[in-house]
């Protein structure tokens, strides 16, 4: 085995799953906003730490995906945030993207920037203590898209970042999020969503990145938030794994979800039927942002100093993903 298909499985053993703390700067003044607490680089780190120091950081979360200038932080104990996250026992990981730009060529949709200099960058996050990365590429789903064009440019960025990644001996996160925004059915995102994680398997074979040593980040099958055609969550675990039975190639270790804005229950609801009826080899887990934080947020936002409080809600999120994770969860766990 080698070392990187090692660190790809520690990360998910256990129904174990990635946080998801890398917003942006940008992203989290709109989710502090959103919760009237001002966005301060103190209260960024005040909340993050406020999770990254709870109990279920050992139980149940194996990775940690940080934003720039949150690995670069030192806790309140002055230690460093990758330290504190691995004396919990979970590994530090970090976004190495630098966001997703308007596609030349086709200007309504994204590509997803960040590779030049990125080899440098790597270096000096490997030095900070990171494991593993992460990089996002975004496709929006509507008659035309997403384009040829679009899914060609973003599995090519997806490759070349993760062969980086590799050769600087961390485990690249491959994220292809096709966004649950629009109208479109369940069938048109499983078809494209297809299409799109083909495309990313025949670059990253390409470029020679070894398949043992990433981690797939996708979206569940979902039909468009302002569909009139909702589906049953048993229907979106059976057409989530049978999309990815024939997309995703068997060497892969694991799956880990983004929750793409569905609610933290219908996260959880989700990931648990997927594993129930789970007939790949493929360990299925969680990768969620939203979906592991906004309880916890809207609870710590009362009272930023409610440490306990705040961290016995989110050790309750993480707890229920974890038990989602191996198929346990049932929602009468839910308080
Ligand atoms: O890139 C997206 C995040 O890492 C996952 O966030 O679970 O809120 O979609 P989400």
């Amino acid at each position: 085995m080698s070392e990187l298909n090692n660190i790809a499985l520690k990360i998910i053993e256990k129904g174990k799953g990635i946080l998801a703390a890398d917003e942006s700067t940008g992203t989290m003044t709109k989710r502090l906003d959103s919760v009237n607490v001002p966005s301060t680089p103190e209260n960024r780190l005040l909340f993050r730490e406020t999770l990254f120091s709870a109990t279920s950081m050992t139980e149940c979360i194996g990775g940690v995906i940080l934003y720039d200038e949150t690995i670069k932080q030192l806790s309140s104990k002055k230690n460093k945030i990758p330290e504190l996250i691995s004396n919990m026992g979970a590994a530090p990981g970090i976004k190495v993207d630098t966001g997703a730009k308007a596609l030349a060529g086709s200007l309504d949709e994204k590509v997803t920037e960040g590779l030049d200099g990125l080899r440098e960058r790597l270096k000096e996050y490997y030095k900070l203590g990171a494991k593993f990365t992460k990089w996002r590429g975004v496709y929006s789903i509507s008659k035309n898209y997403p384009s040829k064009l679009s899914i060609e440019a973003n599995a090519h960025a997806l490759a070349r970042y993760s062969a980086l990644v590799q050769e600087c001996n961390m485990v690249p996160i491959v994220e292809p999020e096709v966004l649950m925004d629009g109208e479109h059915s369940a069938k048109e995102c499983y078809e494209k969503t297809s299409n799109v994680i083909k495309k990313c398997f025949e670059e990253l074979i390409l470029h020679k990145v070894d398949l043992t040593g990433i981690i797939l980040k996708p979206n569940m099958i979902l039909s468009g938030n302002k569909s009139k055609d909702k589906i049953s969550n048993e229907e979106v675990a059976k057409l989530t794994l049978e999309c990815l039975k024939n997309s995703v190639p068997s060497e892969v270790p694991g799956i880990t979800f983004l929750s793409g804005g569905q609610s933290e229950i219908e996260a959880t609801e989700n990931l648990n039927l997927i594993n129930k009826y789970n007939n790949t080899n493929f360990i299925m887990s969680y990768s969620y942002g939203r979906a592991l934080q906004q309880s916890a947020l809207k609870f710590w936002a009362k009272d930023i100093q409610n440490i306990d409080g705040t961290q016995k809600v989110f050790n309750h999120r993480a707890k229920m993903n974890t038990l989602a994770a191996q198929g346990k969860w049932s929602k009468d766990l839910e308080i």
